[in-house]
């Protein structure tokens, strides 16, 4: 049996961190971005895989990539136009996905190296970061910790906490890419997915939600029950064209804003699971629609469209314009918290 612990080594001037439990499922995390670079489970006869899409040498993660595994913020997905106005005053912020704010800006809490310390009475590490007040934007210096914990029921906990000393805007994500195959020549289509959602967030052509919740019944975005995530891809639907595929916030069924279970994604090959417990009001289901070969696997071979899944649990996007979507405003004095597990299992 593997004694549960945290050990740490650098390479390439970043410090890589790695989680293991008692099952010895392992996970490395990097101080550059909060970046999960693998996360090694078995299948269903015990052969272990790294399900994360990622690069091999960690000094990749300090070029562009699409967010690989990485800590999203101040504001996880898109602020319409890259404005905002708080207490009178409008705020200006990079429009860095067309005429668009995406993914907290040019340098988000994904390019920015966070504070790492193993924790005390946990399997587990916490990562600090204190944006500054203007950075990106955004008012309010903004202290921010996400402790990652990998528990003896195969679950990593991941648990937000920030406070600001100005009243600002936020909304955290990770954005880890998964593919339960740990082949990543592979694509996801034959992943079985269920989403604990009835309704979905329509978009405009720029991917900005349009306000209104829509109910998945009847449409390709219905995942109540669970179907391939491949099955309904290809449908002429105008969201799906907008998307190139799924690329779209789904409203998790919480009414009471608990933690409750939001996904579920089964590999019937491998028998691989995953299951995604939040306590965040929405699911952005990204399907690597715009990954286009330019990038290395870890397996070998580039990454195309459809070489992994995100499923990025958040507050819905656009928020801070959209007066009828829950608040994402964050006060002084107040602590924001948000919890996300991802739960491996096999069938
Ligand atoms: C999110 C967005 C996508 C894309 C990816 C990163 O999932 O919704 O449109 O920007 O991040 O490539």
């Amino acid at each position: 049996m593997i004694k549960p612990n945290v050990t740490s080594h650098e390479k390439n001037g970043l410090s890589i961190y790695t989680l293991i439990n008692e099952y010895g499922l392992s996970i490395e995390v990097l101080n550059l971005g909060g970046i999960i670079c693998s996360i090694n489970t078995p299948d269903r006869n015990g052969i272990f895989k790294d399900i994360v899409l990622g690069f091999k040498d960690p000094k990749h993660y300090l070029g562009e990539h699409p967010y690989f595994g990485a800590i999203v913020g101040r504001f996880a997905n898109r602020i319409a136009h890259g404005k905002f106005t708080l207490e009178g005053k409008e705020y200006s912020l990079a429009q860095n996905n067309g005429t668009n704010h995406l993914h907290g800006g040019l340098s988000g809490f994904d390019k920015v190296f966070w504070e790492v310390e193993p924790l005390e009475n946990e399997n587990g590490i916490q990562l600090s970061y204190t944006s500054k007040d203007g950075e990106e934007g955004y008012p309010g210096n903004l202290s921010v910790t996400v402790d990652y914990v990998l528990t003896d029921d195969n679950t990593l906990q991941v648990k937000y906490q920030a406070q600001t000393n100005k009243t600002t805007v936020i909304n955290l994500t990770q954005h880890s890419y998964f593919n339960l195959s740990g082949d990543f020549s592979k694509q996801i289509l034959d992943h079985e997915l269920e989403l604990n959602a009835d309704n979905y967030l329509p978009i405009d052509n720029t991917q900005i939600p349009v306000g209104n919740y829509q109910s998945v019944v009847g449409t390709p975005f219905d995942f109540s029950t669970p179907k391939t995530i491949g099955r309904d891809i290809e449908d002429k639907n105008k969201q799906l064209e907008i998307g190139s595929g799924y690329d779209h916030c789904w409203v998790i069924n919480n009414p009471n804003n608990e933690i409750v279970k939001a996904a579920e994604v089964y590999h019937p090959q491998s028998g691989r699971t995953m299951d995604v417990y939040t306590d965040q009001p929405g699911m952005q289901l990204y399907t690597a629609n715009f990954m286009d070969n330019t990038l290395p696997s870890k397996t070998g071979g580039t990454y195309g469209p459809r070489s992994g899944f995100c499923l990025e649990t958040q507050h819905f996007p656009n928020a801070p314009n959209e007066p009828s979507f829950p608040t994402t405003i964050l006060n002084p004095g107040e602590t924001f918290t948000s919890e996300t597990w991802f739960q491996f299992s096999v069938k």
